[in-house]
């Protein structure tokens, strides 16, 4: 019997776990990514929670017959070169090559959300499905695109980039790909938080202030957690953003008609609150064919599934799931 690695590497948080051929988990770390410290002590991080796996279920590396990471960003899939991760402020950094030297073993790199996508076709809710999108609404959105069961590439690896999809052409806030009004610089976990830091510091009492120390802890969850106990505030920023997240996958809906989307990422957490009224925007702002047979879910694997997702990567390489 062999083993396989899967990491998700994310812009907050990476999370590493070991597993067997068939994809249960054996073994989970996590870490704080803390990207501000340069590539390279992430790397060791990556390298110490890949220790950490190992030790807790008693294996060696040699013992593992793939690694599979899901990283932000686009990036080359053959080459393994993550080439633009604005959430890591990483640009054309040979990750696999890094990986592989380091332990000697194959590493397969794909987009987070793509791995993520893989998780679910295998291990989740997209079972049986043929055509379905992944969406991640975390520090960043992303998506993975299965069409007749397969995860679409495009021809430069990167299709599914939806964070980036300009949703508001007069915006002023900047994505941090550079561009303004992008879909996740309205509507991710960050702009969640960076719209309930900017409502404390301009207006009068919210609970949001009560929930961290101080203005600079808001975040996605804190907002949320505010609106879920009827703060006023927190529950109108909610709306703004959950009004972008409908809108965008209304769009999603008109350009794939997909059977099944799939939400996942921090922001999904939250639960009902958030994806009631994401369902009932999309649905309202798609045209009525192209989302007449969609549903859309909240994915149950928690936030292991990038994890998952990576491990699908590796078992897929190995030829083990197709
Ligand atoms: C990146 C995507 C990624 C998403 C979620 C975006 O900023 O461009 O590649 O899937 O964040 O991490
Ligand atoms: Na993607
Ligand atoms: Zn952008």
């Amino acid at each position: 019997a062999g083993y396989v690695i899967g990491v998700d590497l994310g812009g907050t948080k990476i999370l590493t776990v070991l597993a067997n051929l068939q994809g249960e988990i054996i073994a989970k770390k996590r870490s704080a990514t803390k990207s501000e410290q340069g590539a390279e002590k992430v790397i060791d991080r990556i390298l110490t929670t890949i220790d950490q796996v190992l030790a807790d279920s008693d294996l060696t590396i040699d013992e593992i017959e793939a690694i599979g990471v899901g990283a932000p960003g686009p990036l080359s899939v053959k080459e393994g070169i993550i080439h633009h991760a604005p959430n890591l402020g990483w640009k054309d950094l040979n990750l696999k090559q890094l990986l592989e030297s380091e332990l000697n073993i194959p590493v397969f790199i794909e987009n987070d959300a793509n791995t993520a996508a893989l998780g679910s076709k295998w291990f989740g809710a997209g079972k049986d499905k043929q055509n379905m999108i992944y969406l991640t609404v975390s520090t960043g959105i992303g998506s993975g695109i299965i069409i007749d069961n397969k995860l679409y590439h495009g021809i430069s690896d990167s299709a599914g980039e939806v964070g980036h999809m300009v949703l508001d052409p007069e915006s002023d806030v900047r994505c941090r790909c550079g561009d303004y009004g992008c879909w996740e610089a309205l509507a991710s976990g960050t702009a969640l938080g960076r719209l309930g830091q900017k409502a404390v510091s301009s207006s009068s009492y919210s609970l949001m202030e009560e929930l961290v120390d101080s203005t600079d802890q808001i975040d996605g969850a804190v907002v949320t957690e505010a609106a879920a106990q009827g703060d006023k505030t927190a529950k109108k920023i909610l709306n703004q953003v959950t009004n972008y997240l409908g809108i965008g996958i209304a769009n999603l809906l008109n350009i794939l008609n997909p059977e099944l989307i799939v939400v996942g990422g921090g922001v999904s957490q939250a639960g009902d609150i958030v994806l009631e009224p994401v369902r009932e925007i999309a649905l309202k702002r798609a045209m009525e064919t192209p989302a007449k047979e969609v549903e859309i879910v909240r994915t149950q694997l928690g936030d292991n599934i990038g994890a998952i997702g990576a491990v699908a990567k590796a078992l897929t390489q190995l030829g083990i799931l197709n």
